[in-house]
């Protein structure tokens, strides 16, 4: 990699940013400078795509348009919002990092990345997409399509998501930084990798920065990045009883501190678990479904209550619930099937 000039440099922000104006996309969350809309929209545009976020991101904002709205709603309301964007510690954790900014921050989303930091949820990414885009703080921002726009403008063969090549991306993501515009550059960065310098067969040709990019002088876009290692896949077979009673069925609560949808509602593993008996049915459905690392098929059996209240080490609350009232209740995508299934008017009450 051979160093740039400073005359480099400031030709390729420009182009960057002339680029930006002319083509992004028009985004909900860019008509603004509101922190904490912007802080929102990054949460939720961590984990998953642009098209999937923003009917989620409107009616977030719709139903907590500021901070104090959002501190003020109780955790189910908050989830509820988040039922299917998956990820659902990311709503917690912003519904906490919230509930601090109004008791020890008077409501403010200050210009101060010691604040910001010491928020449950905010970490280096997070820190630099909010400050960077409302303040204008000259501060670095990594996700999947700036370590690729990165990688192959430098001409970097390390491995952009672990390691050196992880220290190497950050510096090289604060080394191009602007000293204005640099919410807009950050994003422009990332609007490259989205629609022009995509992983597969990228657009060279239509690239605002083509001449500047190594990859493209040689040839190398293929092969930078290196592909990210195989995920080692977890299969995990699951069960769920909808175990009826008089018309209701029996709904649990996740425990806090469980890896996968803590705080969300489902049917139970097992009538053990319950401290129930039950005469078991047909079987309901079978949903499979995966998630990050997680490969899950969850079978999902009727089942009628014969026996024993509520008692669990597991779950910390249950509830029997009717089909109407199942959908408040905030639940994982697969589970959430087993209820659709479950409240068809066909299926629920039905006798066997
Ligand atoms: N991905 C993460 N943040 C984004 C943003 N602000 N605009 C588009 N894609 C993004």
């Amino acid at each position: 990699m051979e160093p740039w000039t400073s005359a480099k440099l400031r030709a390729f922000r420009r182009k960057l940013l002339a680029w930006f104006d002319r083509a992004k996309r028009d985004l909900p969350w860019r008509a603004t400078r509101d922190p904490y809309r912007i802080w929102v929209s990054e949460v939720m545009l961590q984990q998953t795509t642009v098209a999937a976020v923003i009917p989620y991101f409107n009616r977030f904002l719709n139903s907590f348009p500021t901070v104090q709205a959002l501190a003020a709603a109780d955790e189910q309301t908050v989830l509820n919002h988040w039922q299917g964007l998956g990820y659902y510690r990311r709503a917690r954790h912003l519904h906490a990092a919230a509930k601090s900014l109004v008791t020890d921050h008077a409501g403010e989303l200050p210009d101060d990345p010691d604040v910001w930091a010491a928020l449950p949820g905010v970490g280096r990414y997070i820190l630099g997409a909010v400050l960077s885009q409302a303040f204008d703080r000259r501060l670095p921002i990594v996700e999947a399509n700036t370590l690729r726009v990165l990688s192959r403008l430098f001409g970097s063969r390390l491995d952009p998501r672990e390691g050196l090549g992880k220290a190497w991306v950050w510096q090289a993501a604060a080394d191009v930084l602007p000293r204005k515009r640099v919410g807009d550059f950050n994003q422009a960065m990332m609007e490259l990798g989205a629609l022009v310098c995509t992983p597969v067969a990228p657009k060279c040709g239509a690239c605002p920065v083509a001449r500047e990019c190594a990859a493209n002088r040689l040839g190398l876009q293929a092969e930078i990045p290196p592909p990210t290692r195989k995920k080692e896949l977890t299969t995990v077979r699951e069960s769920a009883l909808l175990i009826q009673r008089d018309g209701k069925v029996l709904l649990c609560q996740r425990p806090p501190t469980t890896e996968r949808g803590a705080m969300l509602w489902e049917f139970p593993a097992s009538v053990e678990v319950v401290g129930m008996t039950a005469d078991l049915g047909p079987e309901l459905l079978t949903v499979r479904h995966g998630v990050t690392r997680f490969k899950i098929t969850l079978v999902g059996t009727e089942a009628t209550w014969r026996s024993g209240e509520f008692a669990s080490d597991f779950y910390p609350t249950g509830v029997w619930v009717t089909a109407v009232e199942l959908a408040d209740y905030p639940m994982s995508t697969p589970q959430g099937k087993l209820r659709t299934e479950w409240t068809k008017d066909s299926r629920q009450g039905r006798l066997w």
